[in-house]
Formats: C-alpha cells, sequence, structure tokens
C-alpha cells in the first residue's frame, strides 16, 4: 500500500522568513509544517524586533508554523517556551544541528551532541518545565557516526514530537553524501516519530529516496525547495513561479526595508533559483552585480521570459 506522505519546509536563518512562508504557502499551497528559523533566549527581553516579526500569528496565518530554539540552557529554553505559548503555540523545535562552528565551540547546535551526559539532563528539565510539545532536529553527532547509538538512546526516554534526522556530522558542515546507513539505524531503534532531512534537490532525488526507503513517510526540504518552490506542487509551471516571485518581491517592498535590503534578499535567493535555468548562471552573475531594483527587474524578467524547463 502506497504511504501518504508528509512534507515540511526546514528553517533557513535569513531565507525562509514570515514573508517567504506566507508567499510559498499561498502560491503552492501549504505543506504540513514550516519551521522558523532558530531563535536564542536573550537575558533582557523574549525577542528582538527581528524575531518578533517572525513569531507574530499575524504573520503565520494560515500556516502551521514551528519555532525553533537554540541554546543549551534549559532555563532560557523554557522561558522562550513559555513566551512562545503566549503567542498561541503549540510545538517547539530544539536545534541540535546547526553546524556553524562559532555556534557548535560554545556547545550549542551539533555542538551539544558532543556532551550526551549534559544533553539528557537538559531534556529531563526542559520536558519536565513544559508541556508544549517538543520536536528535535538533530545531526548524527559531532566527530563520528558511532556518536549515534548514544544520542538516540537518549532520545528515546523523551516523548519527542518527532526527531528529524538530517544524517551528517557537525564536522561534515553540507559536504560528502548524507549518512543514510546511519539513518537506517534510527529507523530500526528510535521510539519516537522520524522525519528525514537532506540533500533531496529534485523530484528524481525524492523518488530514488522513496524507492529506497519505502515505508518512511515524512520528509524536511530545505534548499531543494529553495531551488525549486514548486518542487512538491503538481503545478510547477513558469508561471506559478513568476507569481511566486512576484509575491515575494512584493512582500518585502511594502516591508520597506529599502531597496538595498531588499534587493539583498532577493540576490541570497537566487543564488538557488538560478538551478531552474539550465544555461543562465550568467544571468545569476548579472544579478548579483545589480543595485536598482529596476534593473534587478529587467534580469528577471528576461529571465522568466527565457525558454528553457522550469
Ligand atoms: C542558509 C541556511 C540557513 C539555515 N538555517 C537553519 C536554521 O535556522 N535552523 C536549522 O535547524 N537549520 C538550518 N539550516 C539547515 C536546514 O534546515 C537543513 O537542515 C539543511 O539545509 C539540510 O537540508 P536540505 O539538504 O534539504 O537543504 C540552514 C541551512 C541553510 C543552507
Amino acid at each position: 500500500m502506497e504511504h501518504k506522505k508528509t512534507y515540511y519546509f526546514a528553517p533557513m536563518e535569513g531565507i525562509t522568513t514570515w514573508n517567504y512562508r506566507l508567499a510559498h504557502a499561498k502560491v503552492y499551497g501549504p505543506l504540513s509544517k514550516y519551521f522558523i528559523p532558530f531563535l536564542e533566549p536573550h537575558e533582557k527581553r523574549d525577542f528582538k524586533t527581528r524575531e518578533l516579526k517572525e513569531i507574530l500569528p499575524e504573520h503565520n496565518e494560515g500556516i502551521y508554523a514551528v519555532p525553533q530554539i537554540l541554546t543549551n540552557r534549559a532555563d532560557g529554553f523554557l522561558r522562550l517556551a513559555r513566551a512562545l505559548k503566549s503567542f498561541g503555540y503549540e510545538e517547539i523545535n530544539l536545534n541540535l544541528g546547526c553546524p556553524s562552528r562559532t555556534v557548535a565551540a560554545k556547545g550549542k547546535g551539533s555542538g551539544f551532541l558532543e556532551k550526551p551526559g549534559e544533553l539528557d539532563h537538559f531534556l529531563e528539565e526542559i520536558f519536565a518545565g513544559t508541556d508544549l510539545k517538543i520536536s528535535i532536529k538533530t545531526r548524527i553527532g559531532k566527530d563520528r557516526p558511532e556518536e549515534f547509538e548514544r544520542l538516540l538512546e537518549i532520545y528515546n526516554k523523551y516523548p519527542l514530537e518527532e526527531l528529524i534526522v538530517h544524517p551528517r556530522l557537525q564536522t561534515d558542515h553540507y559536504k560528502g553524501e548524507p549518512r543514510r546507513q546511519v539513518y537506517q539505524e534510527a529507523r530500526a531503534k528510535s521510539q519516537n516519530p522520524l522525519c528525514y532531512n537532506g540533500d533531496l534537490f529534485t523530484r528524481q532525488h525524492i523518488k530514488a529516496f522513496f524507492e529506497q526507503f519505502p515505508k518512511e513517510d515524512c520528509l524536511m526540504i530545505g534548499r531543494g525547495l529553495l531551488m525549486d518552490p514548486g518542487l512538491l506542487c503538481e503545478d510547477n509551471s513558469r508561471e506559478k513561479f513568476r507569481e511566486f516571485h512576484e509575491c515575494l518581491l512584493a512582500a518585502y517592498v511594502e516591508q520597506d526595508l529599502g531597496d538595498t535590503n531588499v534587493l539583498f534578499k532577493m540576490k541570497e535567493l537566487w543564488a538557488y533559483q538560478i538551478h531552474q535555468f539550465p544555461g543562465r548562471e550568467k544571468d545569476a552573475k548579472k544579478l548579483r552585480k545589480v543595485q536598482r531594483l529596476s534593473e534587478y527587474m529587467q534580469v528577471v524578467e528576461e529571465l522568466l521570459s527565457s525558454d528553457g524547463s522550469a
């Protein structure tokens, strides 16, 4: 029997902003969940202005949004969890995946995986301290894939909403292939629901994944959706992409960020989106150089009206 598949939009700091999430949901229909890029606890206030904009319920209307927390301090996590609950959130995600060296060096993100005893204690405290649903997004270890066995035993002690696994080590960053045999280990041993994340960039990749793991039913996708926001949508025409682009650009312009900031945001996206336009890499270069919104629109129009497969 064909299993029903569930898809989540991965959190991507600076890119999957509330404007992006809403534009995606509006044009391509909402995915099951949209993860909000990480929030960190602060000493003096719960949220910075930029963070507040991300989590406001009116900025996440019509989608199931899951805020993510990056910390190794249970008190900070719980404080932030309470604040998020007061905004109506029922579920939060813990970031145990961020590979950034500065983050990991502070024992946060995938750096926390190096200290399983402390992690266990942290989880004990947060599960005792909140009734919110908690999911975890994790890498498989810091330096060695063998670390995952112990981590999995720890995760198994807690009633996670789900365990999202990006089967790379902190030291892998984004290099090499995801270690899918380690994911299989999680499949065999996890007591918690699982979701796979990593390097599914095209429909072919997704198809091949399900051929390899027919029983998997939940995928989180990040860069693949940045490259092709219609990746999971039946109608993935050039027109749809045009609509998405217009919707997102209008949303950023409406934010009054100033043209430079709007252009920065849009240019960052094109590093991914250009993959939909094989042979047009030159336009990506042009886009990187434009200084004005009018020039930007012109180059984008050339791209959108060019031939080639969408
Ligand atoms: C620019 C960028 C920003 C990211 N920001 C976050 C983040 O805030 N929180 C997080 O858990 N993962 C973050 N990630 C990791 C992604 O959520 C995802 O796990 C990773 O890209 C692998 O999935 P993919 O191969 O489908 O892209 C980020 C990745 C990228 C490329």
